[in-house]
């Protein structure tokens, strides 16, 4: 097989799976008991850990709280930030093109009386396809805002938000902002500071870590952030998120984000461009009226390295998968892959239902090579005219 969804999920490292045996053998111990010796040497082999995944975010060591994953992070953030006590503001604003991780949330919070905003993206027509609509952020941001959730790379069509800007002109009215960077966390430089992020979530399997861990960044320092816990019980991590820390999980995450750091000194997301750039320019070749959806490829600025998404109409995106059975890629969101609706982020770009449909998404990453991705391309290119001589 070919594993061309990266965006999905990574490849756990080898290094990490090494540390986390490791980790698993000698700190087996609850790191919360501190009446012996092997709880103390799992405490320490936490707070080194969660130093270091701190440092790579640019935080501090007590701004990071482990959770399960993104999923429970941005659930963490955003109820947790909106559902606390003295929360008088009543609304709160994201995208139409954001992850089910945050517009769930938003819908429940409608509910104890939240107004929900979500902000339209610009149309793939447009020279900035997917971009969030600064104008109508502006005219919706007000006194009234809690909170905005942005985030910084699309999981579909790899877009990058302005988070930056965002973030100031959401303190000017002292609304909060939280990034979902899930999708960038380990790919692009991020640090807290210079993002202006006040809640940040993020997830260690989709940057060459194990599944079932992640993290939510949680501003202490200049504008400290008050959340209330959503999940009760020990009082683990200054009692914001209890439950017996995943040790093993701990170690795989900040393992996997140092290895990050130098495969980013390594210049990887050059390397990851040129890849998406020969696949995609060996199916044009060959299948001319191929379309990209989101931003065009080739700056990293604007479009997650490691990111394609193409139309193939008139061919159906899942009947072309069934086709390539060598092929691990995925059609719309793989997160809500048990959904068959299409995808809600095609869909606000401004693409019929059809094109939706017949769309694919690629993530290449780090374990893959360029024979890979010329035999990806030629299977995809036999497969599709074969598809079109039955239609
Ligand atoms: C942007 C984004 N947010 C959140 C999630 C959910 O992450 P997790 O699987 O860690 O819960 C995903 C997963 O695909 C994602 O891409």
């Amino acid at each position: 097989m070919i594993y061309l969804d990266n965006l999905a999920t990574t490849p756990v490292d080898p290094q990490v799976v090494d540390a986390m045996s490791i980790a698993m053998r000698e700190h087996f111990a609850n790191p919360s008991s501190r009446s012996h010796l092997l709880g103390h040497r799992a405490n320490e082999a936490v707070e080194y850990w969660t130093e270091q995944i701190a440092r790579c975010i640019g935080a501090e060591q007590d701004e990071v709280l482990f959770t399960s994953g993104a999923t429970e992070s941005n659930n963490l953030a955003i109820l947790g930030y909106c559902l606390r006590p003295r929360q008088r503001r009543r609304k709160i604003i994201s995208l139409v093109s954001e992850h089910h991780a945050v517009l769930d949330p938003f819908q429940r919070l409608t509910a104890h009386g939240f107004e929900v905003v979500l902000l339209p993206i610009h149309p793939q027509t447009s020279n900035t396809p997917g971009m969030i609509d600064e104008e109508a952020f502006i005219s919706a941001l007000d006194e009234e805002t809690a909170l905005v959730s942005i985030m910084l790379a699309n999981n579909e069509i790899g877009v990058i938000q302005p988070i930056e800007k965002l973030a100031s002109k959401c303190h000017q009215i002292g609304a909060v902002l939280h990034c979902d960077a899930t999708q960038a966390v380990g790919k692009l430089p991020i640090q807290v500071d210079e993002l202006g992020v006040d809640l940040m979530s993020f997830s260690a399997h989709k940057f060459y870590g194990p599944k079932g861990i992640g993290g939510l960044f949680v501003r202490r320092r200049q504008r400290p952030i008050r959340i209330q816990a959503q999940i009760v019980g020990g009082g683990q991590q200054q009692n914001l998120r209890s439950g017996t820390l995943n040790l093993p999980g701990i170690v795989g995450m900040g393992v996997a984000m140092r290895l990050c750091e130098d495969f980013q000194k390594q210049n990887e997301s050059a390397r990851l461009s040129d890849l998406v750039d020969k696949l995609y320019s060996q199916l044009r070749a060959e299948l001319p009226d191929l379309r990209i959806n989101g931003p065009t490829l080739g700056n990293p600025t604007t479009r997650l390295a490691g990111n394609l998404n193409c139309c193939f109409l008139p061919i159906e995106g899942q009947s072309l998968m069934l086709e390539v059975p060598q092929l691990a890629i995925s059609s719309g969101s793989a997160c809500s892959s048990t959904n068959p609706k299409a995808s809600h982020v095609l869909r606000a770009l401004g693409l019929s239902e059809e094109e939706a449909r017949c769309s694919l998404r690629f993530g290449v990453g780090r374990f893959n090579s360029l024979p890979e991705i010329e035999q990806a391309a030629e299977l995809l290119i036999n497969a599709v005219r074969k598809l079109r001589k039955i239609l």
